[in-house]
């Protein structure tokens, strides 16, 4: 792609990387005389009517955050159609990069540049900002080796461009905190769970979730334990664990209440002391969400189980996942678009010579002329498009087995939880397709010794079935996919 010669008043030199949506130059203001960066976001984001009120609105926001680890935002404009806005060169390269070249970075060095970056957190909280998209590759070093967190209140803007006017919110699948996850709005808490991740990963040189696709990773974040961070570096003392889970906690009440804690953990664990920083914030700090009461969060244990059952929408575009409930009450973000058929008949096939020679649907002749089997529990949980390809999650009993019929369709098993496993069905947009389901009866042993030698007995029924029908214990599920 061709680099344009000038954008605005910026007289553009290099490319210095491609994010989720935007392009970001390195340029040259003249008013200034001053190495620039400018970034540049898509021309869809037009596309959202709100987006330039959104837009004005955010960046007086971030402009008007001042701190010394808070990357600074000189400016915002519009060029053939693509806003943009100018933001501070740093030319120390990212965290991203950091942990990509050292692998695992010691206790202390990672002690070092989390308490900076929490100082930076801490004020944007104090102030009412959200990050929503912390990652080690939006925290860029200066020429010192200061750390600076970039990207303040972007995520929430470039969200406008994929949810159509939803409740989405935008992350990286790998640093994004459960509630994100599950279509909540994005709190200081979530930014604290990020943050938790990038401790993790840069003291194991690794990520605490792996998945083939990002939304295995987001499922993960939603219901799999943290991992033992000393596993991956058993040189570490053992109360960065304990960090680790407290930053991480999937209840957001029980995670560290301020990013200044967990800094002041980490340099405790690193250097005995909890260092120089400022203990009267804790109180000081007037987080939103603080407030809440732990009882409400609480009650939410029960719809946390059923997580699996509420990942939001999935939109990615690119490293970006936006996940976006369909509009729901506020509470409890449970949906509840279920399509249940707890037993079907499974008609009696009438009994011919056929039957020896297609031994799966022979029943002993004295059977009933109808039984009834449990079909299994099939449920959509969601709708999704990421990477312009549309998903659909479903829940189905973890004993269960599935196969599709169209070859254009894929259904993975992304994660189990409670006896449930969700699979993310993917295909061409508006594809419709059956998903077939099938858990096999069960027949107790005592049923079993009441028939000759390759039969089974159905006490239900009194019968003695050589095999179960076919279609017994299955259920064919329409899977529908939406336009990405
Ligand atoms: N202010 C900046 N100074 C120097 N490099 C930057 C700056 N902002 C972004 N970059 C580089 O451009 C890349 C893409 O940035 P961005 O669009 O913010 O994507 P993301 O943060 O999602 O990776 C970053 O990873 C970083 O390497
Ligand atoms: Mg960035």
């Amino acid at each position: 792609m061709a680099i344009p010669e000038k954008i605005g008043r910026y007289q553009i030199k290099d490319v210095l990387g491609h994010g989720g949506m935007a392009v970001v130059y390195q340029a040259y203001d003249p008013s200034f005389d001053r190495e620039v960066a400018v970034k540049v976001l898509p021309r869809e984001v037009l596309h959202d009517p709100h987006f330039r009120s959104r837009f004005e609105r955010e960046f007086k926001i971030v402009a008007g955050l001042e701190h010394p680890a808070i990357a600074p935002v000189y400016d915002v404009g519009e060029e053939n159609g693509q806003p943009y806005f100018v933001m501070r060169y740093m030319t120390g390269g990212s965290l991203a990069g950091w942990i990509h070249t050292k692998g695992k970075i010691s206790l202390q060095d990672t002690a070092r540049v989390i308490e900076k970056v929490a100082l930076g957190l801490a004020y944007a909280h104090k102030k009412g900002v959200v990050h929503r998209d912390l990652k080690p590759d939006n925290i860029l070093f200066d020429g010192n080796g200061d750390p600076f967190i970039s990207d303040f209140g972007v995520a929430n803007l470039t969200e406008s461009t994929t949810s159509a006017g939803g409740t989405g919110i935008v992350g990286s699948p790998a640093y994004m905190s459960p509630e994100q996850a599950k279509g909540s709005e994005a709190d200081s808490l979530s930014d604290i769970y990020s943050l938790g991740v990038i401790v993790y990963q840069m003291l194991s040189g690794q990520q605490p979730f792996h998945s083939d696709t990002p939304m295995g990773v987001v499922v993960k974040h939603i219901i799999e334990p943290i991992p033992e961070i000393l596993k991956s570096n058993p040189d570490l003392p053992p109360e960065v664990d304990f960090i680790i889970k407290n930053a991480l906690a999937k209840d957001k009440t029980r995670r560290y209440s301020t990013a200044l804690e967990l800094a002041r953990a980490l340099n405790l664990a690193a250097f005995g002391v909890e260092g120089n920083i400022g203990l009267k914030t804790t109180s000081a700090l007037n987080l939103p969400d603080a407030q809440q009461p732990r009882g409400r969060m609480g009650l939410l244990v029960a719809a946390i189980v059923l997580t699996i059952i509420v990942v939001g929408f999935f939109l990615l575009r690119n490293q970006l996942l936006v996940i976006e409930l369909p509009p729901t009450p506020t509470s409890a973000p449970v949906l509840e678009t279920v399509t249940v058929q707890a037993t079907t008949t499974v008609p009696m096939q009438a009994v011919t010579p056929t039957l020896e020679v297609v031994p799966t649907t022979a029943f002993a002749p004295f059977c009933a002329e109808e039984i009834t089997i449990a079909e299994p529990f099939v449920r959509v949980t969601n709708f999704a498009c990421i990477r312009k390809r549309p998903y659909t999650t479903v829940t189905i009993p973890d004993d269960a087995t599935f196969e599709l019929t169209d070859p254009q369709a894929t259904c993975i098993s992304e994660a189990v939880s409670n006896g449930r496993r969700v699979l993310s069905c993917s295909g061409p947009s508006f594809l419709v397709y059956d998903l077939k389901v099938c858990v096999p009866p069960v027949i107790p042993e005592s049923d079993l010794n009441k028939c000759s030698t390759g039969d089974t007995f159905d006490s239900t029924n009194q019968c003695c079935i050589a095999a179960p029908p076919q279609g017994a214990g299955c259920t064919i599920f329409v899977v529908k996919l939406k336009g990405c």
